[in-house]
């Protein structure tokens, strides 16, 4: 079994109070942070912009895993990589060339991910895995924390899984939306190295965060 990585979503955590989240997150043992960029146009919610990415990045010194749901995208690629951001993840159709976005994320020296929605297929991937160090499958319709999460989105994971083996790839598949302990098994069954969770990790046990990491890394 693979050396699973939990990216706790911020999304869920209390917005007063951030960085403060952050630290609580390193303590109770999160591998990354998942920081969840939305603008209201891409997707119907607003979140938070690079400014605040910057202003949480004195909190941890683990990577920022930042989901930029934003469009068009090209535009705040560099605010978010100056922000602080180690990861920058992106949707295809928030570029008109996919390419040289995800060129654009390199050339700041951070790691880049493409995120698919439940109804985009891996082909918008499949030609440039090569070229990127993450898969962000998505298992909700992105906007919101607390959704019920789409096991189809499954099939997605393990036909991905085939082709970076086949390839002998490093690029590392990601699963975000309705991750809890039981569909988390299934995820990690199918090939899925890191696993982004929000509501399981700040509700369940009521709220005990570092209970709530090692259920899901172990379950
Ligand atoms: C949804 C976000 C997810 C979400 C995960 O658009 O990309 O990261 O916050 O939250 P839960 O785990 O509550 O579904
Ligand atoms: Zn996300």
């Amino acid at each position: 079994m693979r050396n699973i990585k939990i990216s706790p979503s911020i999304l869920s955590a209390d917005f007063s109070k951030l960085g403060s989240e952050i630290k609580n997150l390193e303590n109770a043992g999160a591998d990354l942070i998942h920081i969840d960029v939305m603008d209201g146009h891409f997707v119907p919610n607003i979140t938070i912009g690079p400014e605040v990415v910057s202003k949480l990045r004195k909190y941890t010194s683990l990577p920022f895993d930042v989901h930029l749901m934003i469009s068009p995208v090209d535009n705040f690629i560099r605010q978010f990589a100056e922000a602080g951001a180690n990861i920058i993840t992106i949707h295809p159709e928030a570029t008109k060339d996919l390419p040289n976005s995800i060129n654009k994320i390199k050339s700041y020296n951070k790691k880049a991910g493409v995120s698919l929605n439940p109804k985009t297929p891996i082909d918008e991937v499949v030609p440039i895995l090569n070229e990127i160090d993450l898969v962000l499958i998505m298992s909700v319709n992105p906007g919101f924390g607390g959704q019920k999460f789409i096991k189809s989105t499954l099939e997605k994971v393990k036909e991905l899984r085939k082709i970076i083996d086949s390839k002998k790839l490093k690029t590392q598949i990601e699963i975000d939306g309705g991750i809890n302990f039981e569909n988390a098994k299934m995820a990690k069954e199918a090939g899925v190295e890191i696993l982004v969770s929000g509501t399981t990790i700040f509700k369940e046990n009521e709220g005990n965060l570092k209970k709530n990491i090692e259920l899901l890394r172990a379950g």
